[in-house]
């Protein structure tokens, strides 16, 4: 297959193209490097099954291509803020110019979608039949309702064209290449933790998260593509915990002597967040396998040598 990868220089992208390009297919990706980084594929550079465009994905593009896979967006609560109009676009102007890509090539579409689709979630596991419990006009919504537009227009190719496209609603995910200054609580403790200072911890560190090794992930996306399944599926790690044990979690690992500081929950942050991956399991066979400690051990590692 010849893969189009938009945000392939992102953390998530990054990994798919070192897995499409292991498994012998070439791999395009388009990235206008808003927030992803060119050292993300650095190692990729003489290979030549992989080409690189830096390419804006709000504005059509034309390739011959086999796949397509949307990953381009801005990802976390500092950066969607950052740039709200860059993320709305992200979500409708370029998804539907992928898809227009996609249909002119008869291509397969994925959509990376997200688990903040459902909000600040009233049902818990959140399995896919759940609508969501979103604001439509707070902060986060500049990030939330475009993933739900992405996925509202993605279904309506699937069934007024007859496009072949899959939805994977992804739950947090963590690993090497994750941005250090991205803001989110992985990457904010690990950082903290390795260089002694105290450790921040949003509300009372109570609210809940699920953490997904991005290997788990990237194979998950590959076995969703080559499925026939059309309806969002979840992947994410069910193994919940709360965010002030994950904060421990990494000061034990690192051996850190910050403390923790506390500080104020921000607007509309989910309280609790866990997939359930029936879906997942019974579709596609994927389950994930990487434990927290052995991920959280590469991903400590990659940190202290950036
Ligand atoms: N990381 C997670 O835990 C997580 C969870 C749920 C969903 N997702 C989704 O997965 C995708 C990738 O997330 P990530 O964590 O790798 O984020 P990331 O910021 O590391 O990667 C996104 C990439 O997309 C690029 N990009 C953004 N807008 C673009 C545009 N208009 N044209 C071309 N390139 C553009 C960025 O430069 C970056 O390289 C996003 O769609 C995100 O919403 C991620």
């Amino acid at each position: 297959m010849k893969v189009l990868i938009a945000g392939g220089s992102g953390f998530i992208g990054s990994h798919l193209c070192d897995y499409f390009l292991g498994k012998g297919d070439e791999v395009v990706c388009v990235d206008s490097l808003i927030t992803g980084s060119k050292k993300n594929i650095e190692h990729l550079k003489d290979n030549q099954k992989f080409k690189f465009i830096k390419h804006d994905i709000s504005e059509p593009l034309d390739l011959e291509i086999d796949a397509v896979l949307h990953f381009a967006s801005p990802a976390s609560p500092v950066y969607y803020l950052k740039y709200p109009f860059d993320t709305l676009k992200a979500g409708s102007y370029a998804t539907h110019n992928l898809l227009d890509l996609a249909k002119k090539n008869n291509a397969l579409f994925l959509l990376a979608s997200t688990s903040e689709v459902y909000g600040d979630p009233l049902e818990h596991p959140q399995n896919e039949s759940y609508w969501g419990n979103v604001s439509s006009t707070g902060p986060r919504s500049v990030y939330d309702e475009a993933k739900r537009y992405a996925e509202a227009v993605t279904m309506a190719y699937h069934n007024y064209h007859g496009l072949k496209t899959r939805i994977v609603r992804i739950f947090n995910t963590y690993g090497e290449r994750m941005m250090p200054d991205d803001g989110r609580a992985m990457p904010n403790f690990i950082n903290q933790a390795l260089k002694h200072q105290d450790i921040t911890v949003y509300g009372d560190g109570s609210q809940t998260r699920s953490f997904c090794y991005v290997s788990d992930l990237v194979r998950g996306i590959y076995q969703l593509l080559i499925s026939d399944e059309s309806m969002p599926v979840n992947l994410g790690n069910p193994n919940e915990m709360t965010l002030k044990d994950l904060a421990f979690y990494i000061k034990d690992i690192v051996g850190s002597e910050g403390k923790f500081v506390y500080q104020d929950l921000p607007e509309d942050d989910p309280k609790l967040r866990c997939p359930n991956i029936t879906r997942a399991q019974n579709i596609l066979d994927w389950t994930p396998v990487v434990g927290i400690e052995a991920g959280l051990k590469k991903t400590i590692d990659y940190f202290k040598y950036l």
